[in-house]
């Protein structure tokens, strides 16, 4: 108690703060309890479906439960490009990550399997023209994990290889191939509101992560010979995860709900789904380095 007490007195000196006004804060101060601390009461109040069709608090839900998931996942990832960090550690923040991901693929059953196709074909209609796509975390994680050449579309992956011109590399991301209109450039409800809100803040963040992405700290590691197979097999692990493992369950489940029924049916958002959300054609890649040849050239392939 003593030594607690010394260590108390200590970090308040330190702070030039008076230590019994702390204590006599502590004496009065209520004690926590687990809803005020989780926040019970407000996560509860954040399921707002606009339907009365039941499976759409599910749909409501299961996608809050992937921010999160996202949330983790950057809150990993960050660790690794904001400070100097040793490889063990490097590799046990990516594992994590993976786990992440993991939970979000092994858990997509409760979206494939675990509504009924007609009350979901009913209530999507309300929410046109939203889409996942707009999820921000998503392309918060591609820009902090691998250079934005890496996230080009395939269309201007050769042209922009040299660019360093963050605006312009902006203007070509492969995601933005689910909203452009490639005869007149125009561009989607879907994608344009996104940009509007979004643009501008990943764009900073490009510039944020330009030379310090999980991609620049691992390629620096290989470069000079360091890399542990430890790492190499987690940023592999990684890479499939998030860029093949999870677009194909989703893209079943959008298939599963999407051609239900004679016809196939428009995305909410607009894009060409089928096409589009296929790994093989996004080749979203985030370690190219960590490949042999033939596993870059069938990235994606089933
Ligand atoms: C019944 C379930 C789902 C269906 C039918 C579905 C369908 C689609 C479709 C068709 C797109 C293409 C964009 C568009 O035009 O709308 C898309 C994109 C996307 N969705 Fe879903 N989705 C479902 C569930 C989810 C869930 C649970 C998440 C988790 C947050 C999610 C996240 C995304 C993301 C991140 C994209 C963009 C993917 C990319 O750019 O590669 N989706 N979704």
């Amino acid at each position: 108690m003593e030594k607690l007490i010394k260590a108390l007195q200590e970090k308040y000196d330190a702070q030039n703060q008076p230590i019994e006004t702390y204590l006599s804060g502590l004496l009065h101060a209520k004690p926590i309890n687990y809803w005020d601390y989780i926040q019970v009461d407000t996560l509860l109040s954040l399921q707002r479906p606009r339907t009365d069709f039941p499976d759409e608090m599910i749909f409501v839900i299961y996608h809050q439960l992937t921010e999160l998931l996202l949330k983790l996942i950057k809150h990993e990832l960050t660790q690794i490009t904001d400070q100097e960090v040793d490889q063990k550690f490097f590799a046990e923040k990516i594992r994590r990550a993976n786990r992440y991901t993991e939970i979000c693929t092994n858990s997509f059953d409760v979206m494939g399997g675990g509504m009924e196709p007609e009350q979901y074909l009913k209530f999507r209609d309300t929410l046109t023209p939203a889409s996942g796509f707009q999820s921000v975390q998503f392309r918060e994680i591609e820009i902090i994990t691998s250079p934005l050449h890496n996230l080009l579309s395939h269309r201007y992956k050769e042209e922009l290889a040299d660019s360093d011109d963050i605006d312009e590399l902006m203007q070509h991301m492969y995601w933005q191939e689910a909203g452009t209109n490639r005869k007149t450039g125009e561009k989607s409800v879907l994608l344009s509101v996104f940009e509007k809100k979004y643009l501008a803040h990943l764009t900073d963040m490009a510039e944020v992560y330009w030379s310090k992405s999980v991609y620049q700290k691992a390629l620096r590691l290989k470069e000079s010979g360091e890399m542990t197979d430890e790492l190499v097999k987690e940023l592999r692990e990684h890479d499939q995860l998030f860029n093949v493992g999870w677009p194909k369950v989703h893209l079943r489940t959008a298939e599963v709900y999407l051609e239900h029924g004679q016809e196939v049916k428009a995305a909410t958002g607009g894009s060409e789904w089928k096409r589009y959300l296929h790994p093989k054609y996004q080749r979203r890649i985030f370690f190219p380095f960590l490949l042999t040849e033939e596993e870059f050239k069938n990235w994606g392939e089933d």
